[in-house]
């Protein structure tokens, strides 16, 4: 059965674009979506969003624009132009540079979603006390979640452990976009309070953005399929 809203977002985070290409060769577009971040697009550019699309592919441009309002705005224009499925921005970059994203998007015929992130998860109550954001993680996450929702974005990237309460905040059509997934048993990397696949989504998360469990598994096609199993997805 075709499934037109796959869960999974495969993260391609690969310096090697021939290495991108050849998984997303091999994967289904109806059994996942692909993320492009920064190290790929930086080596590979335009080209690379444009062959996953001929592949089949939808693609989230994961390039976390932060810059004043005329220069995101004309940013995620160009995303746009590219025909991304989705794109975001940093919810630091305030009110007026969220709202300026939002409204170059408008009118646009094939509109990316837009998402924003809140307080990177790399980013302890100490960094932030450094860089003089007092208070908890948590309640700059909230707080930014707000602000997104208030300027009229779709959702936001979150921790999975986040979902649960931001979920409450957007109502059931925010899109709540969740790394740090892996399935039981599988090598954590450097991610830190993992929850795997199905715990995500019972914590109220739209996305999963699932990278090395996939692509450095010995079957990445079976690691998938493992992952939508356990979420429910038709195969
Ligand atoms: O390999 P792994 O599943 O850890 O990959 C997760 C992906 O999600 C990477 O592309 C990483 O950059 C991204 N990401 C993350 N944590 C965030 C935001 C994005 O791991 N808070």
């Amino acid at each position: 059965m075709a499934n037109n809203d796959p869960r999974i977002l495969v993260a391609l985070d690969y310096a090697d674009p021939a290495d991108a290409l050849s998984l997303a060769q091999r994967l289904d577009p109806s059994a996942c979506r692909l993320k492009v971040g920064k190290e790929l697009f930086t080596r590979s550019g335009p080209a690379m969003v444009e062959q996953l699309h001929e592949l089949g592919f939808q693609v989230f441009l994961d390039l976390k624009f932060h810059d004043i309002p005329h220069t995101v705005a004309q940013a995620v224009k160009s995303a746009a132009s590219l025909g991304v499925w989705m794109v975001n921005v940093h919810a630091l970059g305030g009110r007026r540079m969220l709202e300026a994203a939002r409204e170059a998007l408008e009118g646009h015929a094939q509109r990316p979603k837009l998402i924003a992130v809140t307080v990177l998860t790399s980013m302890a109550e100490e960094d932030l006390h450094e860089m003089g954001l007092m208070g908890s993680p948590e309640h700059h996450v909230e707080h930014l979640s707000g602000l997104a929702q208030q300027s009229g974005l779709d959702g936001v990237v979150c921790s999975a452990r986040e979902a649960n309460d931001l979920r409450r905040l957007w109502g059931p059509a925010g899109l709540l976009v969740t790394p740090g997934v892996r399935p039981r048993g599988a090598d954590a990397g450097d991610q830190r309070r993992v929850v795997t696949p199905g715990e995500a989504i019972a914590l109220g998360s739209s996305y999963l953005v699932i990278g090395r469990p996939i692509t450095q598994a010995p079957d990445p096609l079976a690691a998938l399929k493992g992952i939508r199993m356990e979420i429910g997805e038709p195969s």
